[in-house]
């Protein structure tokens, strides 16, 4: 190897050293809830797909008709000519569907929180963010240069000390920035109280609602829609069933966007089967009532279940159900032996989540049937098991 790609090296092989070395491997979807790998069937528990929209007639029907309508590519930024009625109307819909003026639509959740936190944040502004917040918040917020604290996971009182603090200095902003629902911990922030205490210190709250929207909620509308939040984002890449975000705010701070965010402004707008995918959710998501509850019953189900046998779900009170084991082998022999029974149920360790928190992800879709979750439930109960079995030869 060059001398000047030896950074590449000394990174890898540290990676390969702490078997933290990660590979893509391809799957093919079969349905909403199974995929094949290697030639294998697998039950998917590790999607984002929480309703199964992604393999919907109604938004592969959309897709189609507005790709005839209006071609595969929007063909330039949205202030040049990549601006269609199309993505206005989305706009305007995603705006009334959450309570706000206006509604901005970004190419994906990472791309918006990545750039939005920049152009809101200068050097001389503090952000407070829950310790467990998405990456993609995490580089917005680098990106600025703005000092950050991070205070501990849904901390409420530590949020508030640090605004007491705040308020004795001069930043030129403040923010609140967390999530709704944690995406690696499937549990909530309470809304109602941070929309409070972001109001008596004045500062800015930002919310990232990826994990909620689609799934609770108003109309299915998430958990920060039509709570007076000053900035929501939401994503299309999970429980819509298609790809790409939003922001939804006042509409200055949508003009203000518009004109001074990278993110927005130098990238080409999102192609016509994208807007057509999003706005057949979005006709669905009231009528869609029955889903969602049977998917937050089926949650509470599994979790229960799982606690039954002593394992540890942490705080989960949504979809996304963790199963904490610790080091990261263990996490990682549970998902091989689930694999080799049938069932895809990805490890999540470091740097995703902290050192000695590995945990097996269980997202659950309003797809999945009780023989899926109860298949999955004794597949996992029979691991655990084993784990404390004593081998012939030992004893
Ligand atoms: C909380 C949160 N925000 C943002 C994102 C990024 O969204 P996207 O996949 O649309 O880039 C994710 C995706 O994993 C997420 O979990």
């Amino acid at each position: 190897m060059e001398e000047k790609f030896r950074f590449i090296e000394v990174a890898l092989t540290d990676r390969r050293q702490h078997q933290r070395f990660r590979s893509l491997q391809s799957v093919q979807p079969i349905d909403a809830v199974q995929i094949q790998r290697q030639g294998k069937i697998l039950i998917n528990f590790s999607s984002n797909d929480y309703l199964g929209l992604s393999k919907h007639p109604a938004l592969i029907a959309a897709a189609q008709h507005y790709t005839e309508k209006y071609g595969t590519g929007s063909t330039a930024s949205r202030l040049v000519t990549g601006t269609y009625e199309i993505h206005q109307q989305l706009e305007a819909k995603l705006a009334a569907a959450c309570g706000y003026e206006a509604a901005l639509l970004f190419n994906s959740g990472f791309q918006a929180n990545a750039t939005i936190l920049p152009a809101l944040l200068d050097r001389q502004s503090l952000v407070l963010c829950d310790r467990l917040v998405h990456n993609s918040l995490i580089q917005g917020i680098l990106t600025s240069g703005c000092r950050f604290i991070r205070y501990a996971h849904n901390d409420l009182t530590q949020l508030e000390t640090e605004l007491q603090k705040a308020a004795q200095k001069s930043y030129s902003r403040l923010l609140i920035v967390t999530e709704t629902v944690f995406s690696m911990d499937g549990d909530r922030s309470d809304v109602s109280a941070l929309v409070q205490l972001a109001d008596r210190y004045q500062a800015i709250l930002y919310l990232d609602d990826a994990h909620a929207l689609g799934v609770l909620g108003s109309k299915g509308m998430g958990l920060a829609a039509h709570q007076g939040v000053d900035i929501v984002i939401g994503t299309f890449g999970k429980a819509f069933g298609a790809f790409g975000a939003f922001v939804a705010c006042s509409q200055i701070m949508r003009d203000y966007l518009v004109n001074c965010c990278p993110g927005f402004i130098y990238t080409t707008a999102l192609p016509p089967a994208v807007i057509g995918a999003i706005d057949a959710t979005l006709t669905l998501m009231p009528t869609l009532e029955a889903q969602r509850e049977a998917l937050m019953q089926q949650a509470e189900t599994l979790r229960q279940q799982l606690n039954a046998i002593g394992l540890d779900t942490g705080q989960s009170s949504t979809q996304i159900i963790p199963i904490h084991l610790g080091p990261e082998e263990q996490a990682l022999q549970l998902a091989k032996t689930l694999e080799t029974e049938g069932i895809l149920a990805v490890a999540i360790r470091p740097p995703t989540v902290a050192k000695g928190t590995s945990r097996i992800r269980l997202a659950l879709s309003s797809q999945h049937t009780p023989n899926h979750c109860d298949f999955l439930i004794q597949s996992i109960d029979r691991w655990h098991q084993s784990r404390f079995s004593v081998s012939p030869q030992n004893s």
